[in-house]
């Protein structure tokens, strides 16, 4: 993963996140994912409505990305309310060729996921360090049913995954918006994706994991001069 400064880091998620709201068409119901290159994307989405008059309805995969918003003017629906999204537009952690990501450095994990499986489409608006050859750099998060979580912790070290219970900014114990709990894997790499997938999702007591494995169909990438977009021919 590259690095770059915090200030040019913030001005290619936005390039991307503007770049994206391109695709946010009226009467299309667009799931919006999480964290700080979606808060630039849902205040440019609410611009246009409240500016241009673009006319979407949100599913939203947190609850703060729906009270922002709400809060712009932006019709929010419920999963369960609605049969399919038309688009889901989400950020990443890490990105490689072969299109898998790692998700869920916001803790969001679970409800992207969901959102996104019920999508006919999904783009992830990243900035150029975020690509890398192989992922597994980023601390992998793993939601967890709290019931029991000391036994799947004991598994994942005793698997050699190093986990680390998430805290939050006042060293308690972090909650999901679905009152998990969440692991972080500190693997540095990850030699096979579908494998350690498997693995996760066959441990009792996880809900999800924060591997998304080629099931993006478009990443934008915010880049110094442009951004550019990758599209997945899977
Ligand atoms: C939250 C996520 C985020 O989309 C991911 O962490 C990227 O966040 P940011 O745009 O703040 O870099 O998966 O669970």
């Amino acid at each position: 993963m590259s690095t770059i400064n915090s200030e040019l880091q913030n001005k290619l998620k936005k390039a991307a996140a503007v770049k994206a709201a391109d695709y946010v068409k009226d009467g299309m119901i667009v799931g919006l994912g999480s964290g700080s290159t979606v808060t630039m994307l849902v205040d440019e989405l609410g611009r246009r409505v409240q500016e241009d008059g673009l006319n979407f309805t949100g599913v939203s995969t947190s609850i703060s990305t729906a009270k922002q918003a709400e809060s712009l003017g932006i019709k929010i629906s419920d999963l369960d309310s609605i049969d399919t999204i038309d688009l889901t537009i989400d950020g990443a952690d890490q990105v490689d060729s072969d299109f898998n990501g790692i998700k869920g450095g916001g803790g969001n994990l679970f409800w992207e996921k969901i959102v996104a499986a019920n999508s006919k489409k999904l783009i992830w608006i990243v900035d150029q360090s975020k690509i890398v050859d192989r992922i597994g750099a980023f601390p992998l998060a793993v939601d967890v049913e709290p019931f029991g979580s000391h036994h799947v912790l004991k598994k994942f070290s005793d698997a050699g995954f190093n986990p680390v219970v998430r805290t939050d900014k006042n060293g308690k114990i972090f909650k999901t918006d679905s009152n998990n709990i969440i692991l972080d894997l500190h693997l540095h790499k990850i030699n096979d994706p579908d494998k350690l997938s498997n693995a996760l999702i066959n441990t009792v007591g996880v809900v999800e994991h924060g591997l998304f494995l080629n099931a993006v169909n478009e990443v934008v990438v915010g880049k110094e001069g442009a951004p550019q977009i990758m599209i997945n021919s899977k």
